[in-house]
């Protein structure tokens, strides 16, 4: 990744905290406990949305004539860039309407997983990309990196399906899910707003928000 990313580079290599102000505001207020159903998503679209500020800063521009109601001048527009994205179902989906407001020209994929309980392996149950995923960069989106073992998981079917350029972006991620990351795949860059102290004995990220699904969908 380029270092003129204004995102804070960790030590850590190829992880990006995004420490805007706005960002990191509305992340404490994504973690606090009152913080309502409704007000929860609000959150999450308006921070997905800031993120993809960020994670898109190297797309590339071409020039372009536009007249301006003085004057003929030159410009600059992203130069037909294909992108993706693709939410990791449910919490992810949670994360696409900030991103599409930025980039309304993505087509979106998804990618259901879940753990099979005896093996513990990822089971693919769905999987919808767009036909030509394999010509688009993808930004896969999954706002809690926890043990990384769905979004490892993950992007190994994207690879399978042969696409090269990935980008990951979660809004919170926990050191083991980092680690398991670089081990599998060190080359993918991971955007987070926070990075977390460790997991509790339920893998849940401390101190983290709680379970992002079910604060989005108010399932409890
Ligand atoms: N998934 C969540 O929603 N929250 C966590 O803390 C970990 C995984």
């Amino acid at each position: 990744m380029d270092n003129t990313c204004e995102a804070k580079k960790e030590p850590l290599e190829n992880v990006f905290v995004l420490d805007h102000p706005l960002i990191q505001h509305k992340l404490t207020l994504m973690r606090d406990k009152r913080t309502s159903t409704k007000e929860f998503r609000e959150l999450v679209a308006e921070v997905s949305m800031l993120m993809c500020y960020e994670v898109t800063r190297d797309l590339p521009l071409k020039d372009v004539k536009v007249e301006t109601p003085l004057k003929k001048t030159r410009g600059k527009m992203i130069d037909g860039k294909k992108l993706a994205l693709v939410p990791i179902l449910r919490a992810g989906l949670g994360m696409v309407d900030g991103m599409t407001n930025l980039i309304p020209m993505a087509k979106i994929g998804h990618i259901g997983l879940y753990r099979d309980p005896e093996t513990l392996n990822a089971i693919e149950y769905y999987c919808k990309l767009p036909s030509d995923v394999d010509e688009r960069d993808v930004i896969l989106l999954d706002p809690m990196l926890a043990t990384g073992g769905t979004v490892v998981a993950a992007i190994g079917f994207l690879k399978e399906r042969n696409i090269k350029n990935i980008k990951y972006v979660c809004l919170i991620a926990a050191p083991e899910g980092v680690r398991n990351m670089h081990n599998h795949y060190p080359d993918i860059p991971i955007f987070c707003a926070g990075l977390d102290e460790a997991l509790d004995e339920n893998a849940y990220i401390l101190p983290g928000l709680g379970d992002a699904g079910d604060r989005l969908f108010g399932t409890k």
